[in-house]
C-alpha cells in the first residue's frame, strides 16, 4: 500500500513536470524496423507484417554496411557502395494524456526521395530537415501507431560524392500545446552591437491550432550558466488556425561577445501562456557578434581583422558512413580547430544540425551551402530535376533552421553550378518565363528584369539570393565559382554580396582590377592529393594528376605522394595557395579542399580507388604531414614536424622535410652528425635536406635565438613486434552514441612505428560496447568499413568503438598473426 501511494505521488509529479515543460522533444531513434527491398508489397500499410524485418536504431546509413564494388551504380565517384530502396517502420503508442497536444515528427535528414506515411509527405532533397504534423492521424491509449518511411536512393548515380542512404540523421517527436512557437519560429538578430550595449531583437512566430486566443509571450535571456538576465513579456492575439509574429527588443549591457576564440553563447527562452497555463517553452541558442567585409582589408569579426582559415568538409564520417554521430563530428571539427582552422564550409549541402551546434560551441565560422547544382545537372539523377519545384522550399527551410547559429556567417547558394556559363544548349527560356518558374508568388524586381545584361542564369542567382534575404538580412550571400573572371554570368548579375572563387589562385592578385569595389572569399582551394605514409621523390618534382578533368588517369600503385608535391591541374599544392591568401590582404580567406578525406571522388584515380586523396587528414582520421604545415602557420602551438619515416633502401637519397614555427632555424642530425642548419626563406613553409640514407636515428632540433625549442627523432624501425592501441578517450558517456577512436600502431620491439607494416588486424570487443567501424586511410581498400578487421596501412589503422548505453567497461582486443594480442579498456560512465 505504502509503495503504491509513493508511486502515485511520483506519477503525479512527473506528469506535472512534463506539463510544466510545455514542450517535449523526444529522440525517436530507437527500434525501427528496416528492410532493403524495392519489391516490398504494402510496406506502407499499417498492418503489414514486419516481424522479420531487421531492428535497428537511427541514425542509419545502409550503404556503408556493404563491401565496395565497381558493380554499384553509384560508381567510385559516389563511393562504389550500393543505393537502393529502404523501408523503415516504427511502431509506437501515445498515452491518453497526449490527447489535445499537437504532435510533430521532425526529420533532420533522409537520403533521399523520402516518403512518410501516417501523414503522406514527399521530400526529394536528401540534406534538408523537415517536419510533419502527425496530430490528425494519431491513436492514443492501447492502439498503436505505425510510422513508415521510404527512402529511395535507387536512381544512380545522383551524386558526385558519397551520399549514404536512409534515415541517416536524427528523428524527433515533438509535443506542444495548441498555441506554440512555429517550426524554427524564432529569429534573433543584433541590429546594434557595441561592447557596452547591444540591442537584441527576438522575432517569434506563433502558431495557434485552437480557437481565437490571447496569449502571453515571454522571452527570457539566460547566460551560459543558465542565469536569467533579462525578461520581457507581451500579450498577443492570434486567430484560430493562424500565425502571428511578435518582436521583443532587449538592450543587453556589456554583453559577452561570440568569437572563434571565446564562443560565448546565450540562450533565449520563449514561453507561451494561455491564462496561467504554459503551452510552450522553446529554447534558442544565440551569440552576439558582428562581421564586416571590406574590399581592401577583407573580413573582420567584432572589429578585429580575421583571415578566414577554412576547410571544406563533406558530410560522411569515414567508416561510420553518413550516419550522423555528434562525437565523430566533434572530433573532426576539434581536429580542424587544433590545426588552426577557424571556419568550415559545408560543401555542398546543408549540414546536420549538430554540426552547427558544435561550431557554435567550439568557435568555428560556417559557410552554410545550399546546392551543388541548379537547373543544370552534374550527374544523371541529381537534384537538378527537382530544382524548379523545390528550391524555394529547400532554401527557405535551410535558412529558417540555421539563421540563429552564431557560427553561420555566410550563405552559399551554390557550388560550381553550370549556370556560370552560357551553354551551347542555352536555356531557351525568356527572362519572364524563368522569373515565373523561379519566383512563384515573389515577383522579381523590375530593375532586374529590365537589365539588358541579365541572363536567365543571373536571374536564378537573384532569386536564390532574394529567398535568403527575405529571411536573413544579416549575412552575405555568396556562391562558389570556378569561372573566376568577370564574364561569369553569376558575377555579372550582381546577385552576390561576396564573390566566391574556387581555385584559380593566379586570379587573386588582379581581383581589385577585375572586380572593382567587390570583396573576395576563396570558397574552395588547393585540391592537393596525398596518401598518408607514401612519399614520391624527388620531393621538388611536381605530380600534376590527372592531365585534365575529362581524362581517365591511371598508375599501378593508386597512391599520391604525401610531400606536398601532387595536385590536380585546376588546383595547387597547399603551400602555393596559402602563400597567395596570406600575402594579399583583400583575400578574406579560403576554404581548403578538403579537411578530411571523404568517400567517393577518388581523383586522380578510378576503381579500385573509392575515396578521396584531397584530405589534410585521412579517412580514418589520422593526420597527413601537411596538417602540421597549417598548424605551424595558423596556431601558437609550438610545432616541429619531421618526415618521412627512416626505413629506406641503403644507398639512396631521401628528402627530409620539417615544418616548424616559433623558431629561427632547424638543425638536422643523422646518427649524431649534423647535416646542417636550415631556415625557411620568407615565403616558404618548410625546410628540406637531401640525405644519403643510412639506417639509424634522424634528429631535428629547432632553435630560437640559439635556444632549443623542440626536438624530434625518427629511428629506423625493425620487425613488427607489438600492436599499440591508443584510444583518443578512455572514458565514455553511457548514452549509446559516444565513441572512442582507437588508433592502432604496429611497432617494433623498441616502440618505433613500422612504416611499411600491413599486418591483418582482427578486433573483438567484450563488455558494453561494439565496433562501429574500422579503417586505415587506404583509398583502395575494398573491404566494408563495418568489418571488424583491417590491414594496417603504413603501420597504422583505426578502430571506432561505440558504447551500448550501459555503464560499465569496454575491452577492445586486437590480434594479428605472429604478434602478441593487445587489449585496451575503456570505461563507460553514467
Ligand atoms: C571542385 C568541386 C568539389 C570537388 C573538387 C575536387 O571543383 O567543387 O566538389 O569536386 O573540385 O578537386
Amino acid at each position: 500500500m505504502r509503495l503504491s501511494v509513493f508511486a502515485l505521488v511520483c506519477l503525479f509529479l512527473t506528469a506535472c513536470a512534463t506539463r510544466e515543460k510545455g514542450r517535449e522533444r523526444i529522440s525517436f531513434n530507437k527500434e525501427w524496423r528496416f528492410a532493403l527491398t524495392e519489391k516490398q508489397a504494402n510496406a506502407s500499410a499499417p498492418d503489414t507484417d514486419d516481424s522479420n524485418w531487421r531492428v535497428l536504431n537511427l541514425p542509419h546509413d545502409w550503404s556503408i554496411e556493404a563491401d565496395f564494388s565497381l558493380d554499384n551504380p553509384a560508381t567510385p565517384g559516389g563511393g562504389a557502395l550500393p543505393g537502393g530502396m529502404g523501408w523503415y517502420r516504427k511502431h509506437f503508442k501515445l498515452s491518453e494524456s497526449d490527447k489535445g497536444k499537437v504532435i510533430y515528427i521532425d526529420f533532420d535528414g533522409v537520403y533521399r526521395n523520402s516518403r512518410v506515411w501516417l501523414n503522406v509527405g514527399f521530400r526529394p532533397n536528401g540534406y534538408v530537415s523537415f517536419r510533419y504534423d502527425l496530430t490528425p492521424y494519431l491513436n492514443y491509449g492501447k492502439e498503436e501507431n505505425v510510422l513508415v518511411v521510404q527512402a529511395d536512393n535507387s536512381d544512380q548515380p545522383n551524386s558526385r560524392w558519397y551520399s549514404g542512404s536512409g534515415i541517416y540523421r536524427n528523428v524527433w517527436l515533438v509535443k506542444t500545446g495548441q498555441v506554440h512557437v512555429d517550426n524554427w519560429g524564432t529569429n534573433i538578430t543584433t541590429p546594434v552591437m557595441n561592447a557596452d550595449k547591444s540591442t537584441v531583437e527576438i522575432e517569434t512566430t506563433l502558431k495557434n491550432e485552437a480557437s481565437d486566443v490571447t496569449v502571453e509571450v515571454s522571452t527570457l535571456i539566460q547566460d551560459k550558466e543558465g542565469k536569467t538576465l533579462y525578461r520581457i513579456s507581451s500579450p498577443v492575439e492570434i486567430a484560430a488556425g493562424g500565425k502571428k509574429t511578435v518582436t521583443h527588443t532587449i538592450e543587453m549591457f556589456y554583453p559577452e561577445l561570440w568569437s572563434v576564440r571565446n564562443p560565448y553563447l546565450y540562450t533565449a527562452i520563449t514561453e507561451v501562456r494561455v491564462g496561467n497555463k504554459l503551452t510552450d517553452r522553446y529554447r534558442t541558442t544565440f551569440g552576439i557578434r558582428k562581421f564586416d567585409w571590406d574590399e581592401h582589408t577583407g573580413f573582420s569579426l567584432n572589429g578585429e581583422p580575421t583571415k578566414i582559415l577554412g576547410v571544406c568538409l563533406h558530410h560522411d564520417l569515414g567508416c561510420l558512413g553518413s550516419a550522423v554521430n555528434p562525437r565523430a563530428l566533434e572530433r573532426q571539427l576539434q581536429m580542424m580547430k587544433d590545426m588552426g582552422a577557424n571556419a568550415v564550409r559545408t560543401s555542398h549541402n546543408p549540414p546536420a544540425p549538430e554540426l552547427l551546434d558544435i561550431c557554435d560551441r567550439i568557435g568555428l565560422l560556417v559557410q552554410d551551402e545550399a546546392f551543388d547544382m541548379w537547373r543544370k545537372r552534374k550527374s544523371p539523377y541529381d537534384y537538378a530535376q527537382y530544382f524548379d519545384e523545390w528550391h524555394e522550399k529547400d532554401l527557405t527551410d535551410q535558412v529558417l533552421r540555421d539563421r540563429n547559429h552564431p557560427s553561420v556567417f555566410m550563405w552559399s547558394i551554390g557550388n560550381e553550378v553550370l549556370e556560370q556559363w552560357q551553354h551551347a544548349d542555352a536555356d531557351t527560356l525568356s527572362l519572364e518565363a524563368a522569373s515565373l518558374i523561379l519566383n512563384a508568388g515573389h515577383p522579381v524586381d523590375d530593375k532586374i528584369l529590365s537589365d539588358t545584361a541579365m541572363s536567365v542564369q543571373g536571374l536564378i542567382a537573384h532569386s536564390l539570393a532574394a529567398i535568403v534575404k527575405r529571411l536573413d538580412k544579416t549575412r552575405p550571400v555568396t556562391a562558389a565559382n570556378n569561372e573566376a573572371t568577370p564574364g561569369n554570368l553569376i558575377f555579372r548579375s550582381n546577385a552576390l554580396d561576396v564573390l566566391g572563387f574556387n581555385y584559380h589562385e593566379k586570379n587573386y592578385e588582379p581581383f581589385p582590377q577585375n572586380f572593382p569595389g567587390k570583396t573576395l572569399i576563396v570558397s574552395e582551394s588547393t585540391s592537393a592529393l596525398m596518401t598518408r605514409g607514401y612519399y614520391q621523390m624527388p620531393s621538388d618534382s611536381m605530380y600534376v594528376w590527372p592531365n585534365t578533368w575529362r581524362e581517365r588517369f591511371d598508375r599501378p600503385e593508386h597512391l599520391c605522394s604525401a610531400y606536398d608535391n601532387c595536385h590536380v591541374p585546376w588546383g595547387s599544392t597547399h603551400e602555393v595557395t596559402w602563400r597567395e591568401v596570406k600575402r594579399l590582404p583583400y583575400v578574406s580567406g579560403m576554404f581548403i579542399w578538403t579537411g578530411f578525406d571523404y568517400l567517393g571522388e577518388p581523383t586522380p584515380y578510378w576503381w579500385p580507388s573509392r575515396s578521396s586523396f584531397f584530405g589534410i587528414v585521412d579517412l580514418a582520421g589520422i593526420p597527413k604531414d601537411v596538417y602540421y604545415m597549417y598548424q605551424s602557420e595558423w596556431t601558437d602551438t609550438p610545432v616541429l614536424h619531421l618526415f618521412p619515416h627512416w626505413n629506406w633502401k641503403k644507398g639512396g637519397t631521401v628528402d627530409v622535410w620539417a615544418y616548424y614555427n616559433q623558431a629561427d632555424e632547424v638543425e638536422l642530425f643523422l646518427n649524431g652528425e649534423s647535416l646542417g642548419v636550415k631556415s625557411k626563406p620568407d615565403d616558404a613553409f618548410h625546410v628540406c635536406w637531401r640525405v644519403p640514407f643510412t639506417p639509424g636515428t634522424l634528429k631535428a632540433v629547432s632553435r630560437k635565438d640559439g635556444k632549443e625549442v623542440l626536438t624530434r627523432e625518427i629511428r629506423t624501425a625493425g620487425e613488427p613486434a607489438r600492436i599499440m592501441l591508443i584510444p583518443d578517450r578512455s572514458a565514455l558517456h553511457a548514452d549509446g552514441t559516444d565513441l572512442s577512436f582507437v588508433t592502432v600502431e604496429i611497432q617494433d620491439k623498441d616502440g618505433n612505428l613500422v612504416p611499411y607494416a600491413d599486418n591483418l588486424l582482427r578486433f573483438t570487443v567484450e563488455g558494453d560496447g561494439f565496433i562501429a567501424g574500422t579503417d586505415n586511410g587506404d583509398q583502395n581498400d575494398p573491404v566494408s568499413l563495418k568489418k571488424p578487421e583491417r590491414h594496417a596501412f603504413y603501420g597504422k589503422a583505426m578502430a571506432v568503438v561505440q558504447n551500448t548505453g550501459k555503464a560499465g567497461t569496454i575491452r577492445l582486443k586486437a590480434t594479428a598473426e605472429g604478434l602478441p594480442d593487445a587489449i585496451v579498456e575503456i570505461k563507460v560512465g553514467e
